[in-house]
């Protein structure tokens, strides 16, 4: 079998009926940001599958427009926290946390790239009312004040759970937790390549804060005490901004594109207050001590992703060709040159397929073929070699964490899967 026709079979096989896990038994629901990649996967052979991918996302999406990370349309006792440690009232089940807003990005994506164009203006239409909803959300909700940059209050919200960059705001975090603590993916996958287990004391910890406030939002705000400006999230928000004003060109109202705009211009303005001279790229920040998180993360990239910084895509490429020396594939998770960097534990290290597309699409677009081609390259070259892995060693190749990976397969798909 080849890794195309793989990668359809892991798709057909972690599917669910309507939506995707992002892997048997490890991840036992339905993730939000996994299902953005992953809609776009199943595009490349079944358009109308990947639609049904977004709408039972969407099932999931609270009235005031938040979209939870997780969505817990059947049961299963493999995951934790479950349904009832996050006690949130929605029919189905969900966290009650987000992750980062790929969806409208997938969305255009789909709708850009649609083979049955009656289907998707459809589909596109259906879904755009729900997309904004949901912008509006993260800025009412997350940037109250109107300063330009999202606030992100769990690791978990970043998708990037154990990345050196929230060391410092996850510190502050107590360990103590009211939830027993009862994990189960340390029983799937080896506990080195997951995060550590006083990271999941501060994990839980605040998820029992967050339940006890109600899930309001302006409250969640006022008591989170890890609460960053993540520069991977607010980047992918700018390019999901930029996305839905293409939608909104076709499906909303001329003052919803005017409102849009107005939030493309002040996430662009803030986001330039996370670059980091030093270092070469962007960084998170601390928006509690308002410090600049002092180490590199491949989230660091991602500006570029929104077509934001041409004038630094050059130095950008430099950062990453010096991190390249380090380790022999792009793009590990973390600067390889921090102390911290460790190449098989999660988001300290390790190349993550998604990651690598956004980071591409980023480089392709101001015009670096060659970066972009170099990071393509490494990337098919792990997963042919290793297989369709949760994450990737990034100096062994190795394939680490889950297997059999959904948003591994999408990736694949969009660069190798000929749309067949
Ligand atoms: C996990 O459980 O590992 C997830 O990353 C949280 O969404």
């Amino acid at each position: 079998m080849s890794m195309a026709e793989q990668a359809r079979a892991t798709l057909r096989a972690n599917d669910r009926g309507g939506y995707s896990v992002p892997t048997a038994r490890l991840y036992p629901f339905q993730w939000n940001w996994d299902s953005a990649f992953v809609a776009m996967g199943w595009a490349t052979f079944d358009e109308d599958r990947a639609w049904q991918e977004i709408h039972w996302l969407l099932k999931g999406q609270w009235d005031d427009g938040m979209i939870p990370h997780i969505v817990f349309h059947a049961p299963s006792d493999d995951y934790f926290p479950g349904p009832a440690v996050w006690g949130v009232m929605h029919a189905p089940p969900t966290s009650g946390i987000t992750q980062p807003p790929v969806l409208a990005a997938a969305v255009r994506h789909l709708w850009d790239h649609a083979r049955d164009r009656a289907a998707a203006e459809a589909n596109a239409a259906s879904v755009y009312p729900s997309l904004l909803c949901n912008h509006r959300w993260w800025q009412a909700a997350r940037d109250p004040q109107r300063h330009g940059l999202v606030a992100t209050l769990h690791p978990w919200e970043t998708g990037m759970d154990n990345s050196p960059a929230w060391d410092g705001p996850l510190a502050r975090v107590p360990t103590e937790t009211v939830s027993p603590i009862r994990r189960r993916d340390t029983m799937l996958v080896d506990a080195a390549m997951r995060p550590r287990g006083e990271e999941y004391q501060r994990f839980i910890h605040l998820v029992d804060l967050f339940r006890d406030a109600g899930w309001e939002p302006a409250r969640m705000l006022s008591v989170s005490p890890f609460r960053v400006a993540d520069v991977g999230t607010n980047a992918i928000l700018l390019r999901a901004e930029k996305d839905l004003l293409a939608l909104a060109r076709r499906f909303g109202s001329v003052p919803q594109q005017a409102e849009i705009e107005t939030r493309i211009e002040r996430i662009s303005a803030a986001l330039e207050r996370l670059w980091q001279e030093e270092a070469g790229l962007y960084v998170s920040l601390d928006l509690v001590t308002h410090a600049l998180c002092p180490v590199g993360t491949s989230a660091g990239f991602l500006p570029l992703f929104a077509w934001h910084g041409q004038a630094r895509a050059a130095r950008l490429a430099a950062t990453l060709a010096a991190w390249g020396g380090r380790a022999t594939r792009l793009v590990p998770s973390a600067d390889p040159g921090f102390a911290g960097f460790e190449p098989k534990r999660y988001w300290r290290g390790p190349v993550w397929a998604v990651v690598n597309w956004m980071i591409a699409d980023g480089f392709a677009t101001v015009g670096n073929a060659g970066t972009a081609s170099r990071i393509r390259t490494d990337t098919i070259a792990l997963i042919e070699t290793a297989g369709l892995s949760e994450y990737f060693e990034p100096i062994s190749g190795e394939g680490i964490g889950g297997a059999d990976f959904s948003w591994t397969a999408a990736i694949y798909l969009m660069w190798c899967g000929g749309g067949s």
